[in-house]
């Protein structure tokens, strides 16, 4: 008898598992946003998050879970049930997080389900309107001196932009008063209020205050200069080899079934083929992956990689992890 009853609930939960993830979506989704509002992961977040939506029938929330540079975002979706109404947007700063925080409160390469890889693009060195400098080789002299002097704005230890100016300080030989904010939305309106000095953000965020004349750039982060900034030099052709690239990617918890992975990686792939999408992208200088990246597998492997790539960096720059 006891072994009928087993078989027969072994049988209704494999009969519920699949046929779960079939009805899958029949509520809304949450998108977690690991940065405040109004900054580059939360513009990325609501643009695909649209699209994505309708494609799926239900609505896409976002929710900003700001803190430790990304890191509170990710554990929270590390934690939620693995059922595909919790997920992750994320960048580049989840992959050096690994090195950076002992204790993230996740493992970075086995704590996610992988949906696809999003954008990819540079930051651009920018500063408050009245800083002295006129160009990049000037404010790069004036860095040298009085690094320690700079308030320089970023989204938190292991954020893209915490990261880039760690690497700026480093190729510099100096070190910045670093002053840490939610997001790069925030710190760029203190940046355009003068209130800070520098930021190094991404083009996503960047671009129409450079635009509009509000802040003043000094140089890219890619190793060429971009279409939409044909005039602004690469940090590299004063710091040679100065590389930096922030790229984000979908993830959901860890055991989310794979039909339910499928159905939110075709809704991705179908948002990143819309031709207006592709457009809003290009305006705010960055670019798709190609089609033949954006499958859960190409993810992982960049994540994986990206993760040995940042502890080695970590390594060589004796960051020990916080
Ligand atoms: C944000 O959305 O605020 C960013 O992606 C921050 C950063 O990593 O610099």
């Amino acid at each position: 008898m006891k072994k009928l009853r087993f078989i027969v609930t072994a049988a209704l939960f494999a009969w519920a598992g699949p046929s779960l993830a079939q009805n899958y979506p029949n509520k809304p989704i949450t998108l977690i946003v690991p940065f405040a509002a109004g900054g580059p992961s939360d513009s990325i977040g609501r643009l695909i998050g649209r699209s994505m939506s309708e494609t799926l029938g239900q609505q896409i929330v976002i929710e900003n879970v700001a803190g430790a540079g990304g890191a509170a975002g990710a554990a929270r979706v590390a934690k939620a049930p693995a059922d595909g109404y919790t997920l992750l947007i994320h960048h580049v700063a989840l992959s050096a997080g690994a090195s950076l925080y002992k204790n993230p409160g996740y493992d970075t390469v086995t704590a996610f389900e992988p949906v696809g890889l999003v954008n990819y693009g540079p930051f651009v060195l920018i500063s408050k309107k009245d800083l002295p400098s006129q160009n990049l080789k000037d404010l790069l002299a004036r860095l040298r001196t009085e690094g320690p002097k700079t308030n320089v704005a970023h989204a938190g230890v292991g954020s893209g932009s915490h990261l880039c100016g760690l690497m700026l300080g480093q190729a510099l030989g100096t070190s910045f008063n670093y002053v840490p904010y939610r997001g790069t939305g925030p710190a760029l309106n203190d940046v355009v209020g003068g209130q800070v000095d520098l930021l190094c953000d991404q083009t996503t965020n960047a671009l129409p205050q450079i635009q509009a004349a509000t802040v003043k750039p000094f140089g890219v982060t890619s190793l060429q200069p971009i279409p939409q900034l044909p005039n602004l030099p690469t940090v590299a052709s004063e710091i040679p080899g100065f590389d930096l690239s922030v790229w984000h990617g979908v993830y959901a918890p860890k055991g989310t079934p794979k039909e339910t992975i499928e159905r939110l990686n075709a809704a991705l792939q179908k948002a990143l083929a819309d031709a207006e999408i592709q457009r809003r992208f290009t305006d705010l200088g960055t670019l798709l992956f190609p089609a033949g990246q954006r499958s859960p597998a190409a993810l992982q492997a960049k994540l994986e990689s990206e993760v040995k790539h940042w502890a080695a960096v970590a390594k060589a720059a004796g960051v020990e992890p916080q």
